[in-house]
């Protein structure tokens, strides 16, 4: 199975670039507003448990299957058997509509950078309504949101190792020291210790059905599995490589910068009185009241956090866009330039929508929610997770246990002591578990037409598997 296949230029820009993939929006803007409005403790270490043993065992489960077909995501299980055709068709599905909302909250992102300068850290009072009035505006955001999806299509025309790579490289290391340096501030605040217990000790009484969904979705949201980005990623791998070493140290990196994450902004948020279920706006919220209370040091703060945060998710929305790039390249024969460009113009059609239905468009409705919510419930709870089953179940089911083996330890080159684990939570344990999760969240989730409608349409591209290209 020897691919000529453009290769990682080197073994810590390919690990960058994974892990800059994992951290973005999921880490710093989604994990702790989660924690918030799902309880804070028993949501953390439900959550940690989800990433350390599905996430992770999944994550080397993906590369696993990229290196060893050499093909992004529905290439790699085209080439298992076109039965599996539909699971990577889903994923670039997923990364789709992922995309018709992540450039929104990245373009609030790029926006926060610059209103640094305009006067909003002179207001500390009026930090909610300023985030309020400015995400409902139906011409601000939109502006924002397109600078933010044109630094994507720069990046994303130069290909893999030329520009995904050089940007993780400078970047990650940035913004970890960004968020060490914002986290003890706000760990030195008076009051700050109620932010420490509310992220730390569990409350078991807040634990039910959809906050474990919810912790699952965003465990792969969070390490960007279930949907053939690390696929992609394990694709350009060279044969050399340790597969379970990198997925371990992405892993960790992912677990570790979320929980940095809520580290900055619990403490800081109990010490100034902010809710801390404010819901989507609470980093807008938060770092913004931190800042306004440090005096002149804070504007530097407040744009340095704000570059760091944008260039995240800068990581991670390229790696969405390059997974549906490839299924153009790959699968329809496009060159690099025009599948750029039909991926643009559908992501912006998505994001306008997006957008505007936090403001002008709140009423307009699909399944009982709005565009926004429609995109972000229907991949995280339902397509990543049932993404990740599938994933599970082709490679555990589909490709010969001795090939796996074969991959995973580089022909037997390396040592894996733990293979017999790894391989019956890929065959039996994950399958299932996440399973019981998805009908248990299911029960207890208030969108549940949306959900059984997902759930059906997964049905439907199962059915036409082997006529997907
Ligand atoms: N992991 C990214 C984040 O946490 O922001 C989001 C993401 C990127 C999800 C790439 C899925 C993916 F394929």
């Amino acid at each position: 199975m020897s691919h000529e296949r453009e290769n990682w230029g080197s073994r810590f820009g390919f690990i960058m670039a994974a892990a800059g993939s994992a951290v973005g929006l999921g880490n710093i803007w989604r994990f702790p507003y989660l924690t918030g409005t799902s309880g804070g403790g028993a949501f953390i270490l439900v959550y940690v448990l989800f990433a350390l043993f599905v996430g992770l065992s999944v994550m080397l489960a993906e590369f696993t299957l990229g290196r060893y077909t050499a093909k992004a995501a529905t290439g790699a299980y085209k080439q298992v058997s076109r039965q599996w055709t539909f699971v990577g068709f889903m994923g670039v599905l997923t990364a789709l509509f992922i995309m018709g909302f992540y450039p929104v909250v990245g373009g609030w992102a790029t926006a926060y950078i610059f209103k640094g300068f305009t006067g909003l850290l002179q207001h500390p009072e009026a930090v909610e309504d300023v985030f309020g009035a400015f995400i409902s505006d139906p011409v601000q955001p939109l502006i924002w949101m397109v600078i933010y999806l044109a630094l994507n299509i720069a990046i994303v025309i130069k290909g893999i190792s030329g520009g995904i790579e050089k940007a993780g490289k400078v970047l990650m290391p940035t913004l970890f020291l960004l968020l060490v340096i914002i986290a003890i501030r706000g760990l030195t605040l008076p009051g700050a210790s109620a932010g420490v217990s509310f992220l730390f000790k569990p409350d078991f009484s807040k634990l039910d059905g959809s906050v474990a969904l919810a912790a699952l979705g965003q465990a792969f949201f969070s390490l960007s599995l279930g949907m053939g980005c690390m696929i992609t990623y394990g694709s350009f791998l060279a044969k050399t490589e340790d597969l379970k070493g990198n997925a371990l140290i992405v892993t960790i990196m992912d677990t570790c910068i979320a929980l940095l994450a809520g580290l900055a902004m619990f403490p800081a948020a109990f010490a100034y009185g902010v809710d801390p279920a404010a819901g989507p706006g609470l980093i807008f919220v938060v770092m913004p009241t931190v800042f306004a209370n440090m005096g002149g040091l804070g504007q530097v703060f407040h744009v340095l956090f704000f570059i760091a945060f944008t260039v995240a998710a800068l990581t991670s929305s390229i790696s969405l866009m390059e997974v549906v790039v490839d299924y153009f390249i790959e699968q329809h024969h496009k060159t690099r330039k025009q599948a750029v460009l039909y991926t643009s113009i559908i992501m912006v059609i998505m994001c306008v929508l997006a957008s505007l239905s936090l403001g002008v468009m709140a009423d307009f409705h699909i399944l009982g929610v709005g565009v926004f919510d429609f995109l972000d419930i229907l991949t995280d709870k339902v397509y990543m997770a049932i993404g990740g089953m599938l994933l599970c179940l082709c490679v555990g089911w589909s490709v010969k246990k001795e090939d796996i083996y074969n991959e995973v330890t580089n022909n037997g080159e390396l040592k894996f002591g733990l293979f017999g684990l790894w391989y019956g939570l890929i065959r039996f344990v994950n399958p299932i578990l996440i399973a019981i999760v998805s009908v248990s969240g299911l029960i207890a989730n208030e969108n549940r037409a949306l959900m059984i409608a997902g759930l059906a349409s997964i049905g439907v591209m199962a059915i036409f598997s082997k006529k997907m290209s």
